[in-house]
């Protein structure tokens, strides 16, 4: 009975030797924070991006936050983004009191709709922050012609994109925006907690290296201060992992692609279930999670039950952010977004690491086909 077999997580990081090796070196060399092993996983990631820079943080939360900042964005100004993300690409206007405009999402991408943004576009407008929602790269030939039209910054959520192509075939995170990504455990990489903001220039790294440690300029003593700052720092233990986890990133993308082919496969009898673009175009998704679409009329909670039931994990991901309430403070209300509310209404995450085997899709796939009513499910 599938009931019997070993359950089919969420997520799943891959950890091996080379990150206990790196980690154990930091351990005994006494230097656990602001040591060379930090400096050395920026060095990395920037080159594996292909930027001049890239500053670390504790978490995707705190590079936007510090991003925001960057920016300018405060009390009075409002900032374009999409409802259909995680809560944190609202939260960071929040921090500072700069109001986010949500504007709907384009149904292929789920991405912040180009043409919603330009209606959104006022006189208080003085950003965009778009979000690569799943991995897939927003509009942003679209969104930096907005920009330049109005004037307006741009901060990209790249939280859940590292690694994707947009329209021009470039890296997401590399096209002189500030952009964030993110390395909690379900990430396409991760630190455990962690994140980065990639800078714009030198200036910008400097003031981004500042507040995230207290407002120290890097020749100033510990007790030395020159604007506002907050401890954002990710330890040296967090950037040993990051190393180790950069090393292996090309391979840890090539396999969530394999998966993501093993699922496209395996779904295709099954009905009721749309799933995901890989790509489009010169657009490539950075596979992050594995959601599928389901029909109108599917009981989605009565299939995450059924799924669970056998073993298999599922979660509806994600809600729309405008509908929390401390955002429906600002007015928001349902119905205002029928693009994102719809996919938040029938979008189901299913169990996606690169380490998973293709017996592992295709039970998940019957399982599934089971719980919607076709067919026996595994044995
Ligand atoms: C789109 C998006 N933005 C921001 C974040 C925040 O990242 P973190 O959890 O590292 O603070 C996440 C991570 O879950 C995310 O998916």
């Amino acid at each position: 009975m599938s009931a019997d077999l070993p359950p089919v997580p969420l997520a799943q990081p891959e950890i091996g030797e080379r990150e206990e090796t790196l980690v154990l070196e930091v351990l005994r060399s006494g230097q656990l924070s602001l040591g060379e092993v930090g400096v050395r996983f920026e060095r990395e990631l920037a080159a594996w991006l292909g930027v001049a820079d890239a500053v670390s943080t504790s978490s995707g939360t705190t590079a936007l936050h510090l991003g925001v900042r960057q920016l300018g964005w405060g009390p009075g100004d409002e900032v374009l983004t999409s409802p259909f993300s995680f809560v944190a690409s609202a939260n960071c206007l929040l921090y500072e009191g700069a109001r986010p405009v949500f504007c709907d999402v384009d149904p292929v991408t789920l991405n912040l709709d180009p043409a919603a943004a330009a209606a959104a576009a006022g006189e208080r407008t003085k950003g965009i922050l778009p979000v690569h929602i799943f991995g897939f790269p927003a509009a942003m030939p679209e969104l930096e012609a907005l920009a330049a039209k109005h004037g307006l910054g741009i901060l990209e959520d790249a939280c859940e994109a590292l690694g994707a192509l947009d329209s021009e075939g470039r890296l997401v995170g590399t096209r002189g925006n500030f952009a964030t990504f993110a390395y909690y455990a379900n990430k396409q990489m991760t630190t455990g907690e962690g994140g980065t903001i990639v800078p714009t220039d030198a200036e910008s790294a400097a003031r981004l290296r500042s507040e995230r440690n207290q407002g120290r300029a890097v020749d100033m003593g510990w007790l030395d201060h020159d604007r506002l700052g907050y401890n954002y720092r990710l330890s040296d233990v967090a950037a040993a992992i990051g190393i180790a986890q950069v090393e292996k990133l090309d391979s840890l993308l090539e396999r969530r692609a394999a998966v993501a082919a093993l699922y496209e496969e395996a779904l295709a009898g099954v009905e009721g279930v749309a799933t995901p673009i890989a790509g489009r175009g010169q657009e490539r998704r950075s596979w992050f999670v594995y959601t599928v679409r389901l029909a109108d009329g599917v009981d989605r909670d009565a299939t995450i039950a059924r799924l669970a039931e056998r073993g298999v994990a599922s979660k509806a991901y994600l809600p729309c952010i405008h509908l929390f309430p401390h955002l429906r403070e600002l007015g928001y209300r349902e119905g205002q977004f029928p693009v994102a509310e719809a996919a938040a209404a029938h979008s189901l995450a299913l169990p996606f690491f690169p380490a998973m085997r293709e017996d592992q899709v295709a039970r998940v796939c019957q399982e599934l086909a089971a719980a919607l009513g076709q067919g026996a499910g595994t044995r």
